[in-house]
């Protein structure tokens, strides 16, 4: 059941500063947009919409469970020490505290995203005014009806399509009470992680390596749509997949034993592959809607500069173990996880790189998220030369 992956307030930064000098500053930005070279990626994020599975929810599934066929046990992430960190309290994240979509909000000078089941109304775009997140614990790219007609019991309700279609339902509300194009045009997609659970799934329910590399070129075409480059949007991220075979969950199948590298390498070039592939469809993707600027965020490789050099990073927990689990070499029990009872957590989650068999800890989540926006794992590169003017627009939210 819970064998496949979750796959996967207010932090203001800025002081406020004069009025005149962010309009100044948001006119600029405007016009760098409108400026702009075709592959090159602007920094005036607002809204962000973001999608994606329990690497990227931050409350959908809490927030929808009581609505579902209710299942044996509360899940696990619903209950302490999940949120302990930042929250202390659980919010329906798979992490001790920020996942990296909250750090990236940050770092732009948002709010936290607003799930999108967690707003009030969703009928009204005065929530969503700085963005959305619609990832759900457990999506698939591929749709769930894929897996069923394979015979398989898929555990986890919620697809990417289905996160397509709530966009595509909110998308005229926020239309209503802004210019959509300039909303279109600022606007910062980041759409993935997606694909762990299509292949975890499998690798659980005991596909065969073959049968399951089959599936790279569905799931990579499946992520690579256009579709919402067709509802206008004009940048958008997509990130790869982590390296899941460095994850204490397959490390304690006994489907397979690690490498030297610690970490079960077919699982891991299977990542690659996918990754190759996605960028494949990518590339195709840029050549039909040259106007838009879709960067690839290589989370393969920033993951592996983290577990390499974990400890030069002040990761000093071992690199490999979950920091709250039921036990065993990797600290990870397929019966009793983070969260359920007689499951315990490392005292110090901010050494840890995993949290809880599948997820990373906050800290490794905020080391990721800087990776990724400041270092050199963007293709084109993610520029973030406008943050001061979105960090103004933060402000006047403040006072308002
Ligand atoms: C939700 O918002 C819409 C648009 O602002 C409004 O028409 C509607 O009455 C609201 N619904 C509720 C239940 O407040
Ligand atoms: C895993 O958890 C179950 C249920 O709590 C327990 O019976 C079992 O001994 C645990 N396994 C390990 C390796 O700790």
């Amino acid at each position: 059941m819970a064998k496949s992956r979750k796959s996967r307030v207010k932090g203001f930064l800025l002081e406020s500063s004069s009025p005149s000098f962010c309009l100044r500053i948001s006119y600029l930005c405007i016009f760098l947009t409108l400026m702009n070279s075709p592959q090159q990626a602007t920094g005036c994020y607002t809204p962000i919409f973001a999608f994606g599975d329990s690497l990227t929810d931050a409350g959908n599934y809490l927030e929808l469970y009581p609505h579902l066929i209710p299942q044996e046990k509360i899940p696990h992430f619903f209950l302490p020490p999940n949120g302990d960190t930042y929250f202390h309290h659980p919010t329906g994240r798979c992490c001790d505290g920020r996942l990296m979509i909250d750090f990236f909000a940050e770092y732009f000078g948002l709010p936290h995203l607003p799930t999108y089941f967690g707003g009030k109304n969703k009928s009204s775009s005065r929530n969503f005014e700085y963005g959305v997140n619609f990832a759900v614990v457990g999506s698939p790219v591929l749709d769930i009806s894929f897996y069923e007609q394979k015979g398989m019991v898929y555990p986890w309700p919620y697809s990417m399509k289905d996160q397509l279609n709530w966009f595509k339902d909110l998308l005229p509300i926020l239309c209503r009470s802004s210019s959509c194009n300039e909303l279109k045009q600022r606007a910062l997609v980041i759409f993935g992680p997606f694909g762990a659970n299509d292949y975890n799934n499998e690798y659980f329910g005991g596909t065969s390596r073959e049968e399951i590399r089959s599936l790279v070129p569905l799931v990579a075409q499946g992520l690579a749509s256009a579709e919402l480059i067709e509802a206008g949007m004009e940048t958008i991220m997509v990130p790869g997949m982590v390296p899941d075979g460095c994850l204490p969950q397959p490390l304690s199948s006994n489907r397979d034993h690690p490498t030297t590298t610690g970490c079960i390498g077919w699982l891991n070039d299977l990542m690659i592959s996918h990754n190759k592939m996605l960028q494949k469809e990518l590339d195709q993707v840029r050549n039909h809607h040259p106007h838009a600027s879709i960067i690839y965020a290589d989370y393969y490789n920033s993951a592996m500069q983290l577990y390499h050099s974990a400890q030069e990073y002040g990761f000093n927990g071992r690199t490999f173990i979950a920091c709250c689990g039921g036990g065993g070499p990797y600290n990870y029990n397929f019966t009793a996880e983070c969260g359920d009872p007689l499951t315990t957590s490392c005292l110090d989650p901010s050494i840890f790189v995993n949290w809880d068999g599948a997820h990373f800890t906050e800290a490794a989540n905020r080391w990721m998220s800087k990776a990724i926006l400041e270092g050199p794992y963007t293709f084109p590169r993610i520029t973030t030369s406008c943050i001061s003017s979105v960090a103004c627009d933060g402000s006047q939210l403040h006072t308002s």
